[in-house]
Protein backbone atom coordinates (compact mmCIF):
# COMPACT_ATOMS: atom_id res chain seq x y z
CA UNK A 1 0.00 0.00 0.00
CA UNK A 2 1.21 3.26 -1.11
CA UNK A 3 1.36 6.13 2.16
CA UNK A 4 -1.22 8.83 2.85
CA UNK A 5 -0.73 11.26 0.20
CA UNK A 6 0.99 14.30 1.20
CA UNK A 7 -1.63 16.87 0.10
CA UNK A 8 -0.88 17.87 -3.11
CA UNK A 9 -4.15 17.03 -4.79
CA UNK A 10 -4.01 18.62 -8.09
CA UNK A 11 -7.57 17.55 -9.47
CA UNK A 12 -7.50 14.55 -11.69
CA UNK A 13 -10.02 12.17 -12.90
CA UNK A 14 -9.69 8.87 -12.69
CA UNK A 15 -10.15 6.86 -15.32
CA UNK A 16 -11.06 3.55 -13.61
CA UNK A 17 -11.28 1.69 -9.70
CA UNK A 18 -13.05 3.04 -6.64
CA UNK A 19 -12.87 5.44 -3.93
CA UNK A 20 -13.29 3.53 -0.55
CA UNK A 21 -14.71 5.44 2.48
CA UNK A 22 -13.96 4.04 6.09
CA UNK A 23 -16.50 3.54 8.65
CA UNK A 24 -13.60 6.03 11.11
CA UNK A 25 -13.34 3.81 13.80
CA UNK A 26 -10.09 2.23 13.20
CA UNK A 27 -8.23 3.66 9.72
CA UNK A 28 -5.12 1.04 10.03
CA UNK A 29 -7.65 -2.12 10.22
CA UNK A 30 -9.54 -0.13 7.50
CA UNK A 31 -6.77 0.32 5.25
CA UNK A 32 -5.62 -3.52 5.79
CA UNK A 33 -9.20 -4.76 5.64
CA UNK A 34 -9.62 -3.18 1.92
CA UNK A 35 -6.21 -4.40 1.01
CA UNK A 36 -6.85 -7.79 2.01
CA UNK A 37 -10.19 -7.96 0.18
CA UNK A 38 -9.58 -6.35 -3.07
CA UNK A 39 -5.75 -4.53 -2.98
CA UNK A 40 -5.31 -0.76 -1.83
CA UNK A 41 -3.81 1.13 -4.75
CA UNK A 42 -3.39 4.07 -2.76
CA UNK A 43 -4.29 5.76 0.96
CA UNK A 44 -5.32 8.80 0.46
CA UNK A 45 -6.61 9.98 3.43
CA UNK A 46 -7.38 7.68 7.18
CA UNK A 47 -10.80 7.41 5.71
CA UNK A 48 -10.52 6.88 2.16
CA UNK A 49 -8.57 4.91 -0.16
CA UNK A 50 -8.19 3.62 -4.07
CA UNK A 51 -8.90 0.32 -4.80
CA UNK A 52 -8.82 -0.85 -8.71
CA UNK A 53 -12.06 -2.63 -7.72
CA UNK A 54 -14.91 -3.24 -5.73
CA UNK A 55 -14.91 -6.76 -5.22
CA UNK A 56 -15.61 -8.34 -2.53
CA UNK A 57 -16.00 -4.68 -0.47
CA UNK A 58 -19.99 -4.90 0.24
CA UNK A 59 -19.02 -7.66 2.84
CA UNK A 60 -15.94 -5.35 4.43
CA UNK A 61 -16.56 -5.12 8.63
CA UNK A 62 -15.00 -1.42 7.88
CA UNK A 63 -16.07 0.23 4.89
CA UNK A 64 -19.04 2.63 4.76
CA UNK A 65 -19.05 3.50 0.88
CA UNK A 66 -17.88 2.60 -2.11
CA UNK A 67 -17.95 5.63 -4.93
CA UNK A 68 -17.83 4.51 -8.49
CA UNK A 69 -16.93 7.12 -11.31
CA UNK A 70 -14.62 8.72 -9.05
CA UNK A 71 -12.52 11.92 -9.09
CA UNK A 72 -10.28 13.70 -6.50
CA UNK A 73 -10.52 17.25 -6.74
CA UNK A 74 -9.63 20.39 -4.47
CA UNK A 75 -12.59 23.58 -3.23
CA UNK A 76 -9.92 25.97 -5.59
CA UNK A 77 -10.28 23.91 -8.60
CA UNK A 78 -14.24 22.45 -7.86
CA UNK A 79 -15.96 24.03 -11.18
CA UNK A 80 -13.55 23.18 -13.59
CA UNK A 81 -12.52 19.37 -12.24
CA UNK A 82 -16.32 19.18 -11.85
CA UNK A 83 -17.44 20.28 -15.07
CA UNK A 84 -14.94 17.97 -16.71
CA UNK A 85 -15.94 14.58 -14.64
CA UNK A 86 -19.50 15.72 -15.87
CA UNK A 87 -18.14 15.26 -19.53
CA UNK A 88 -16.57 12.27 -19.10
CA UNK A 89 -19.16 10.88 -17.16
CA UNK A 90 -22.20 11.95 -18.20
CA UNK A 91 -25.45 10.79 -16.00
CA UNK A 92 -28.87 9.41 -16.57
CA UNK A 93 -30.04 12.65 -17.99
CA UNK A 94 -34.18 11.20 -17.10
CA UNK A 95 -33.31 10.60 -13.62
CA UNK A 96 -33.33 13.90 -11.24
CA UNK A 97 -29.88 13.89 -9.49
CA UNK A 98 -29.02 15.09 -5.12
CA UNK A 99 -25.36 15.63 -4.17
CA UNK A 100 -25.01 14.11 -1.03
CA UNK A 101 -22.12 15.87 0.99
CA UNK A 102 -20.19 15.15 4.30
CA UNK A 103 -17.13 15.83 6.26
CA UNK A 104 -14.45 13.36 6.76
CA UNK A 105 -11.04 14.74 8.54
CA UNK A 106 -9.92 18.36 8.93
CA UNK A 107 -12.68 21.07 9.08
CA UNK A 108 -11.05 23.84 7.36
CA UNK A 109 -12.73 27.39 8.51
CA UNK A 110 -14.98 28.77 5.66
CA UNK A 111 -15.42 25.29 3.68
CA UNK A 112 -19.37 24.89 3.40
CA UNK A 113 -20.51 21.33 2.03
CA UNK A 114 -24.06 23.20 1.37
CA UNK A 115 -22.30 25.75 -0.40
CA UNK A 116 -20.12 23.12 -2.44
CA UNK A 117 -22.96 21.18 -3.26
CA UNK A 118 -24.50 24.03 -3.95
CA UNK A 119 -21.69 25.12 -6.88
CA UNK A 120 -21.52 21.40 -7.97
CA UNK A 121 -25.62 21.57 -8.54
CA UNK A 122 -25.48 24.76 -10.74
CA UNK A 123 -23.05 23.07 -12.91
CA UNK A 124 -25.38 20.35 -13.42
CA UNK A 125 -28.54 22.75 -13.90
CA UNK A 126 -26.89 24.55 -17.03
CA UNK A 127 -25.64 21.06 -17.99
CA UNK A 128 -29.63 19.97 -18.57
CA UNK A 129 -30.04 17.98 -15.31
CA UNK A 130 -32.66 18.00 -13.10
CA UNK A 131 -32.13 18.27 -8.95
CA UNK A 132 -34.59 16.82 -6.51
CA UNK A 133 -33.10 16.61 -3.06
CA UNK A 134 -35.87 14.52 -1.69
CA UNK A 135 -36.31 11.81 -3.86
CA UNK A 136 -33.58 11.87 -6.36
CA UNK A 137 -33.35 9.23 -8.92
CA UNK A 138 -29.33 9.17 -8.50
CA UNK A 139 -26.73 10.28 -6.18
CA UNK A 140 -23.46 11.63 -6.62
CA UNK A 141 -21.66 11.76 -3.07
CA UNK A 142 -19.09 14.28 -2.13
CA UNK A 143 -16.59 13.86 0.74
CA UNK A 144 -14.89 16.84 1.93
CA UNK A 145 -11.32 16.56 3.88
CA UNK A 146 -10.08 20.25 4.60
CA UNK A 147 -9.63 21.60 1.18
CA UNK A 148 -9.72 18.10 -0.36
CA UNK A 149 -12.73 16.90 -2.47
CA UNK A 150 -13.42 13.49 -3.91
CA UNK A 151 -16.92 12.60 -5.18
CA UNK A 152 -18.60 9.65 -7.25
CA UNK A 153 -21.68 8.21 -7.53
CA UNK A 154 -22.40 5.85 -4.66
CA UNK A 155 -22.36 1.70 -4.71
CA UNK A 156 -23.83 1.03 -1.08
CA UNK A 157 -27.16 1.85 -0.24
CA UNK A 158 -25.75 1.60 3.82
CA UNK A 159 -22.89 0.24 4.96
CA UNK A 160 -22.36 -3.45 5.15
CA UNK A 161 -22.60 -3.85 8.52
CA UNK A 162 -26.15 -2.61 8.98
CA UNK A 163 -27.05 -5.56 7.11
CA UNK A 164 -25.90 -7.91 10.01
CA UNK A 165 -27.75 -6.32 12.74
CA UNK A 166 -30.15 -9.17 13.01
CA UNK A 167 -27.26 -11.74 13.53
CA UNK A 168 -25.80 -9.58 17.04
CA UNK A 169 -24.87 -11.90 19.51
CA UNK A 170 -27.09 -10.63 21.69
CA UNK A 171 -29.94 -11.47 19.30
CA UNK A 172 -28.75 -15.62 19.23
CA UNK A 173 -30.53 -18.34 21.19
CA UNK A 174 -27.12 -19.17 22.82
CA UNK A 175 -25.80 -16.06 24.17
CA UNK A 176 -22.55 -15.54 26.34
CA UNK A 177 -20.36 -12.19 27.02
CA UNK A 178 -17.48 -13.33 25.57
CA UNK A 179 -19.89 -13.60 21.95
CA UNK A 180 -17.98 -11.97 18.98
CA UNK A 181 -20.59 -9.18 17.08
CA UNK A 182 -20.61 -10.11 13.21
CA UNK A 183 -18.58 -7.16 12.50
CA UNK A 184 -15.44 -8.49 14.66
CA UNK A 185 -15.75 -11.67 12.93
CA UNK A 186 -16.26 -10.49 9.94
CA UNK A 187 -13.27 -8.29 10.33
CA UNK A 188 -11.07 -11.30 10.94
CA UNK A 189 -12.13 -13.70 7.93
CA UNK A 190 -11.92 -10.66 5.91
CA UNK A 191 -7.97 -10.05 7.34
CA UNK A 192 -7.68 -13.71 6.50
CA UNK A 193 -8.45 -13.43 2.88
CA UNK A 194 -11.55 -15.82 2.85
CA UNK A 195 -10.35 -18.67 2.10
CA UNK A 196 -11.90 -22.12 3.31
CA UNK A 197 -11.84 -24.33 4.42
CA UNK A 198 -12.15 -22.46 7.77
CA UNK A 199 -11.44 -23.85 11.47
CA UNK A 200 -12.20 -22.18 14.77
CA UNK A 201 -10.48 -23.94 17.00
CA UNK A 202 -11.96 -22.63 20.11
CA UNK A 203 -15.42 -21.60 18.89
CA UNK A 204 -17.37 -20.59 21.67
CA UNK A 205 -20.75 -19.59 20.79
CA UNK A 206 -20.20 -19.58 17.21
CA UNK A 207 -19.77 -16.42 16.15
CA UNK A 208 -17.39 -16.55 13.94
CA UNK A 209 -18.64 -19.92 12.56
CA UNK A 210 -22.01 -18.25 11.89
CA UNK A 211 -20.49 -15.42 9.53
CA UNK A 212 -18.01 -17.92 7.61
CA UNK A 213 -20.92 -20.49 6.97
CA UNK A 214 -23.03 -17.59 5.90
CA UNK A 215 -20.37 -16.51 3.11
CA UNK A 216 -20.47 -19.88 1.55
CA UNK A 217 -17.16 -20.70 3.16
CA UNK A 218 -17.02 -24.58 4.27
CA UNK A 219 -16.45 -23.70 7.98
CA UNK A 220 -15.26 -26.27 11.37
CA UNK A 221 -15.68 -25.18 14.85
CA UNK A 222 -14.16 -26.76 17.70
CA UNK A 223 -14.51 -26.55 21.99
CA UNK A 224 -13.69 -28.10 25.07
CA UNK A 225 -16.66 -27.08 26.41
CA UNK A 226 -19.87 -29.48 25.56
CA UNK A 227 -22.35 -26.63 26.76
CA UNK A 228 -20.53 -24.38 24.02
CA UNK A 229 -20.73 -26.79 21.07
CA UNK A 230 -24.66 -27.64 22.06
CA UNK A 231 -25.32 -23.90 22.02
CA UNK A 232 -23.05 -23.19 18.66
CA UNK A 233 -25.14 -25.95 17.25
CA UNK A 234 -28.13 -23.91 18.47
CA UNK A 235 -26.97 -20.60 17.00
CA UNK A 236 -26.30 -22.41 13.59
CA UNK A 237 -29.45 -23.99 13.54
CA UNK A 238 -31.34 -20.06 14.13
CA UNK A 239 -28.96 -18.44 11.78
CA UNK A 240 -29.40 -21.09 8.99
CA UNK A 241 -25.80 -21.84 7.96
CA UNK A 242 -24.08 -24.63 8.29
CA UNK A 243 -21.23 -26.01 9.67
CA UNK A 244 -19.47 -28.80 11.53
CA UNK A 245 -19.06 -28.40 15.62
CA UNK A 246 -17.06 -30.84 17.52
CA UNK A 247 -16.50 -31.21 21.14
CA UNK A 248 -12.46 -31.53 21.46
CA UNK A 249 -9.30 -29.59 22.62
CA UNK A 250 -8.06 -27.45 20.19
CA UNK A 251 -4.09 -28.73 21.66
CA UNK A 252 -4.92 -31.96 19.86
CA UNK A 253 -6.41 -31.32 16.58
CA UNK A 254 -4.87 -34.05 14.53
CA UNK A 255 -6.91 -36.41 17.02
CA UNK A 256 -9.92 -34.99 15.76
CA UNK A 257 -10.62 -35.67 12.22
CA UNK A 258 -9.13 -32.28 10.41
CA UNK A 259 -7.18 -31.63 7.75
CA UNK A 260 -6.78 -29.67 4.67
CA UNK A 261 -7.40 -25.59 6.66
CA UNK A 262 -6.73 -23.10 4.84
CA UNK A 263 -7.86 -20.43 7.15
CA UNK A 264 -7.88 -20.33 10.58
CA UNK A 265 -9.98 -17.47 13.14
CA UNK A 266 -10.51 -17.29 16.60
CA UNK A 267 -10.02 -15.75 20.29
CA UNK A 268 -8.46 -17.63 22.83
CA UNK A 269 -9.96 -17.25 26.28
CA UNK A 270 -9.49 -14.71 28.94
CA UNK A 271 -10.39 -13.66 32.42
CA UNK A 272 -12.82 -16.43 33.88
CA UNK A 273 -13.46 -17.87 30.47
CA UNK A 274 -9.85 -19.49 30.92
CA UNK A 275 -11.77 -22.19 32.48
CA UNK A 276 -8.69 -25.09 32.01
CA UNK A 277 -5.83 -25.52 34.47
CA UNK A 278 -3.59 -24.76 31.56
CA UNK A 279 -2.28 -21.44 31.69
CA UNK A 280 -3.27 -19.13 29.10
CA UNK A 281 0.16 -18.50 27.20
CA UNK A 282 0.86 -21.99 27.45
CA UNK A 283 -2.58 -22.83 26.50
CA UNK A 284 -1.94 -20.61 23.27
CA UNK A 285 1.51 -22.08 22.37
CA UNK A 286 -0.22 -25.76 22.42
CA UNK A 287 -3.10 -24.05 20.30
CA UNK A 288 -0.31 -22.59 17.84
CA UNK A 289 1.20 -25.82 17.33
CA UNK A 290 -1.72 -28.35 16.82
CA UNK A 291 -3.13 -25.60 14.51
CA UNK A 292 0.22 -26.00 12.06
CA UNK A 293 -0.54 -29.74 11.92
CA UNK A 294 -4.03 -29.27 10.17
CA UNK A 295 -3.36 -26.77 7.92
CA UNK A 296 -2.18 -26.88 5.00
CA UNK A 297 0.48 -24.72 2.37
CA UNK A 298 0.02 -20.92 3.34
CA UNK A 299 -2.56 -21.12 5.66
CA UNK A 300 -3.49 -18.05 7.57
CA UNK A 301 -4.18 -17.49 11.24
CA UNK A 302 -5.89 -14.59 12.26
CA UNK A 303 -6.61 -14.46 16.25
CA UNK A 304 -7.98 -11.04 18.62
CA UNK A 305 -5.96 -11.59 21.65
CA UNK A 306 -7.02 -10.33 24.93
CA UNK A 307 -4.03 -7.52 26.48
CA UNK A 308 -3.92 -4.52 29.14
CA UNK A 309 -5.81 -1.58 28.42
CA UNK A 310 -2.81 0.15 27.18
CA UNK A 311 -1.63 -3.02 24.85
CA UNK A 312 1.15 -3.76 26.34
CA UNK A 313 0.79 -6.90 27.75
CA UNK A 314 -0.59 -9.32 25.31
CA UNK A 315 -2.09 -12.71 27.70
CA UNK A 316 0.16 -11.44 30.27
CA UNK A 317 2.98 -11.73 27.96
CA UNK A 318 5.65 -8.99 26.60
CA UNK A 319 5.16 -8.85 22.78
CA UNK A 320 8.36 -10.01 21.80
CA UNK A 321 7.54 -13.28 23.45
CA UNK A 322 4.15 -13.49 21.76
CA UNK A 323 6.46 -12.90 18.30
CA UNK A 324 8.27 -15.59 19.26
CA UNK A 325 5.42 -18.04 20.08
CA UNK A 326 4.29 -17.38 16.77
CA UNK A 327 7.26 -18.51 14.93
CA UNK A 328 8.61 -21.20 17.08
CA UNK A 329 5.26 -22.76 16.17
CA UNK A 330 5.72 -22.08 12.44
CA UNK A 331 3.73 -18.73 11.83
CA UNK A 332 5.25 -15.63 10.12
CA UNK A 333 3.33 -12.93 11.79
CA UNK A 334 2.51 -10.54 9.00
CA UNK A 335 0.06 -8.04 11.01
CA UNK A 336 -1.06 -6.69 13.74
CA UNK A 337 -3.10 -4.01 15.46
CA UNK A 338 -4.18 -2.73 18.68
CA UNK A 339 -8.05 -2.41 19.55
CA UNK A 340 -8.65 -0.37 22.98
CA UNK A 341 -11.99 -2.11 24.24
CA UNK A 342 -13.08 -0.74 27.78
CA UNK A 343 -10.95 0.41 30.97
CA UNK A 344 -9.86 -3.23 31.88
CA UNK A 345 -9.27 -5.07 28.42
CA UNK A 346 -7.64 -4.24 25.25
CA UNK A 347 -7.21 -6.85 22.57
CA UNK A 348 -4.57 -7.29 19.36
CA UNK A 349 -5.50 -8.65 16.15
CA UNK A 350 -3.00 -10.96 14.65
CA UNK A 351 -2.51 -11.98 11.62
CA UNK A 352 0.31 -15.03 10.94
CA UNK A 353 0.83 -17.09 7.81
CA UNK A 354 1.98 -20.81 7.89
CA UNK A 355 5.37 -21.32 7.25
CA UNK A 356 6.34 -24.75 5.42
CA UNK A 357 7.50 -27.14 7.45
C1 LIG B 1 -13.33 -16.31 24.15
S1 LIG B 1 -14.20 -17.79 23.95
C2 LIG B 1 -14.56 -17.82 22.22
C3 LIG B 1 -15.74 -16.97 21.89
C4 LIG B 1 -16.26 -17.18 20.50
N1 LIG B 1 -15.41 -16.55 19.49
C5 LIG B 1 -17.71 -16.69 20.35
O1 LIG B 1 -18.02 -15.94 19.41
O2 LIG B 1 -18.51 -17.07 21.18
C6 LIG B 1 -12.97 -19.02 24.09
C7 LIG B 1 -13.48 -20.44 24.06
O3 LIG B 1 -12.35 -21.32 24.16
C8 LIG B 1 -12.82 -22.53 24.73
N2 LIG B 1 -11.67 -23.34 25.18
C9 LIG B 1 -10.87 -23.15 26.26
N3 LIG B 1 -9.87 -24.07 26.25
C10 LIG B 1 -10.05 -24.83 25.15
C11 LIG B 1 -9.34 -25.92 24.56
N4 LIG B 1 -8.24 -26.42 25.13
N5 LIG B 1 -9.81 -26.46 23.42
C12 LIG B 1 -10.94 -25.96 22.80
N6 LIG B 1 -11.63 -24.94 23.31
C13 LIG B 1 -11.20 -24.37 24.46
C14 LIG B 1 -13.74 -22.07 25.84
O4 LIG B 1 -14.65 -23.11 26.16
C15 LIG B 1 -14.42 -20.86 25.17
O5 LIG B 1 -15.65 -21.23 24.62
Amino acid sequence: MEPVNSGDLSAFLMEKGHLVLGSGWHPSLFHAEVDSLTGVVKILTPRIVQTNSDSGLDDAATVDQILAQPCIGSVATLSDSFSDWLSSNPLNGDESIAIRWSRHGERKPGIKGIELAKEMGGILTDAGYKIELETPGQLIELLIDGEELYWGTPLLKEPPRKGWKDRVATQRPFFKPVSLDPRHARLMLNLAGKKGPLLDPMCGTGGILIESAASGIESTGVDLDPEMVAGTQQNLEWSGAKARVICGDATRLSELDISGIKMVCFDPPYGRNAWRSDSTPELFSSVLDSLHSVCSGDAVVCCMLPTTPDGTLVMGMEWHDVEQLFSSAGWNMDGDWFIPVHASLGRRLVRAVRLHS
